[in-house]
């Protein structure tokens, strides 16, 4: 069994070969121009794969990475990465000063907090006036009842404070933090292949197409499929799968 730096190790290997990540952090960074002079504030930094990219832009300005995971710091803190500071703590109780950061990233992460309101929140102190959030996240189905079926495929293996959100709850979280969105993109994971190998938390996915497919309910299925992906089989066995999941990436700013 690997331990957890082994899987910290793992984990950076994997997200640096995924070329959707890729088109996500260039997504990112052309929403928002980075000038060099910036604070910029990382939260669930993981293994740092943001700070190897943006950090030879950064001059005079710096980065502080924070993840609540030793193991993953640990692998960021190997690569010595220029001009990020890196700290172990929990996003809902940021150790920082407020109004300090004119930028900060939340990459894939705020789905994995405990109090997601509240982690927005501390970020929303954490940055100075005009400063902007720029959130990146998988995104569930407006249908609720699908929304909810999604919810409960990753809870099992993630326990019951993991959410999948719609675009709806997003924005709503967002504004009760104190942001204003400024902009939208959405970015779809297209496929069309043999088996599920490579397509980011399909695991979870596929748990939920299994569980709305014994439900017997052809309209929800179909909303399911037009939305998501199908998956045709053959004896029991996944043939083909195609479709696409989806991914939003919201940059907010805190005008107050
Ligand atoms: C999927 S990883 C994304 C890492 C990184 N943003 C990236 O894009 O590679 C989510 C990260 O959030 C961290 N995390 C989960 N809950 C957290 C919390 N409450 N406070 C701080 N970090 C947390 C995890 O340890 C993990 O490193």
């Amino acid at each position: 069994m690997k331990n957890d730096y082994e899987e910290a190790l793992d984990f950076d290997k994997r997200m640096k070969r995924d070329p959707f990540r890729k088109i996500l952090f260039d997504k990112m960074l052309k929403m928002v121009e980075i000038e060099g002079n910036e604070k910029i504030l990382d939260v669930g930094v993981g293994t740092g794969i943001l700070e190897e990219i943006i950090a030879n832009s950064i001059t005079t300005g710096m980065i502080i990475g924070l993840d609540k995971a030793k193991a993953r710091l640990k692998v960021a803190l190997s690569k010595k990465i220029f001009n990020t500071f890196l700290i172990l703590s929990t996003a809902e109780k940021l150790p920082l000063k407020s109004k300090v950061f004119n930028y900060s990233f939340c990459i894939l992460a705020l789905h994995h907090f405990k109090n997601h309101l509240l982690a927005l929140k501390e970020i929303h102190r954490a940055l100075k006036k005009n400063g902007k959030l720029i959130l990146c996240e998988i995104i569930g189905s407006l249908n609720l009842t699908i929304n909810k079926i999604v919810n409960e495929a990753f809870q099992i293996s993630h326990g019951p404070d993991h959410v999948v959100f719609n675009i709806e709850q997003l924005e709503k979280l967002l504004n009760e933090a104190g942001f204003e969105i400024s902009q939208r993109e959405h970015i779809p994971y297209k496929f069309d292949q043999e088996g599920p190998e490579g397509i980011p938390m399909m695991h979870h996915w596929l748990q939920a197409y299994n569980i709305i497919k014994d439900r017997r309910d052809e309209e929800l299925l179909k909303k399911f499929e037009d939305e998501f992906f199908s998956v045709e089989k053959i004896n029991g066995e996944i043939k083909r799968i195609r479709g696409q999941l989806n991914f939003l990436i919201l940059v907010s700013i805190k005008s107050e």
